[in-house]
């Protein structure tokens, strides 16, 4: 089965292609009109996604040496995302699948963040997997496919915005994660102890606690000392964040008892977040699933493959589909 994945639900307009040999190309255009803002200003994403949609799809069919008649499957993110950002990917696909007499699948965001670590080799159901995006932060007990139960979410900030917001007080350009990411690797995780909320109850999280806190103890701090220990404050936010996800995602795997984990999602390109995971898993003795790092932030190729997964269940949507912002 050839499948054209199309994915517009934030910043990122992206396509894909996937065939039974894998995924044969994943082209991302992203925003970059964003920064000066520093966060997504949602009509100029709609726009944005208006202009390149057409040249983006046009490159994943090139690059994969496909052309639209090859393609058996259209699969498109219906949700949850930012309305106008979902829309133009949706109609778009809508389109394509009307002219062309393709089927169509509407895919969850969410799924497709998981579902990412399938690309490469497919964990063994059950398996817990920590899903942290610039919107989202969920512990989820994948059962069996698209049998989820969702164990803990965040009360407010999602870890990926976490990032972002303290990256934005820091004076770093807009998203701050990857750019924290790096610069934490020449600083002290342990030069600050940052708060880590919620340690002792359950499965939920909480983050805007950690931007207030980190609001409070650089407010009275120089320019001068902010640019010498800016490393060291990002590699303690790092850590503040990373511990607190590892250590619920640990008692996650006690609670259900099963022997895979996977963590999907923006966030899980962190370094820091990929070495604890690493050490956990060698700890408890588990099998640890974390995508290929092009395929943790956004992209076609996990909605392709999500859309895959879905067809094998029988399950296509056909053209009354609509964009779901809160799906
Ligand atoms: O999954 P994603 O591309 O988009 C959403 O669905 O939200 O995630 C974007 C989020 C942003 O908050 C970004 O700062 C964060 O993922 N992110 C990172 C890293 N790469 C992306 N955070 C920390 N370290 C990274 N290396
Ligand atoms: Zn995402």
């Amino acid at each position: 089965m050839n499948i054209l994945g199309i994915e517009s639900s934030c910043d990122d307009t992206s396509a894909a292609v996937l065939t039974d040999d894998g995924v044969q190309s994943n082209v991302i255009a992203s925003q970059s009109i964003h920064i000066k803002f520093g966060g997504v200003v949602p009509e100029l994403a709609s726009r944005a996604h208006q202009k390149t949609i057409t040249q983006t799809v046009a490159q994943a069919l090139k690059e994969s040496n496909t052309s639209i008649d090859d393609i058996d499957l259209i699969a498109v993110t219906q949700g949850p995302g930012l309305m106008g950002s979902l829309l133009v990917g949706l109609c778009f696909a809508k389109g394509l699948a009307l002219s062309k007499k393709k089927p169509i699948v509407g895919v969850n965001h969410m799924d497709a963040h998981i579902y990412a670590n399938f690309i490469d080799e497919a964990p063994e159901f059950p398996f817990v997997c920590l899903t942290v995006s610039g919107g989202h932060t969920q512990l989820v007990h994948v059962k069996a496919p698209f049998d989820h139960e969702v164990l803990g979410t965040t009360r407010d900030d999602a870890a990926g915005e976490a990032f972002d917001k303290i990256g934005k007080i820091l004076g770093l350009p807009y998203p701050a994660g990857p750019v924290m990411d790096k610069l934490s690797k020449d600083g002290n995780p342990k030069f600050h102890k940052f708060p880590q909320a919620l340690l002792k109850e359950g499965l939920d999280f909480s983050f805007s606690g950690l931007k207030t806190s980190a609001l409070y103890y650089l407010q009275d701090k120089s320019e001068e000392w902010k640019k010498e220990h800016l490393n060291d404050v990002c590699a303690s936010i790092s850590e503040a964040i990373s511990e607190v996800l590892i250590k619920k995602l640990k008692r996650a795997v006690q609670e259900t008892g099963v022997k895979s984990v996977a963590i999907a999602g923006g966030v899980s390109a962190n370094s820091m977040l990929r070495e604890k995971a690493q050490k956990m898993a060698e700890d408890q003795q588990l099998k640890l699933h974390i995508p290929h790092i092009t395929y943790c932030t956004d992209n076609a190729a996990m909605i392709a493959i999500t859309g895959k997964m879905q067809a094998e269940l029988g399950r296509f949507d056909d053209l009354s589909i609509r964009p779901y912002a809160s799906l």
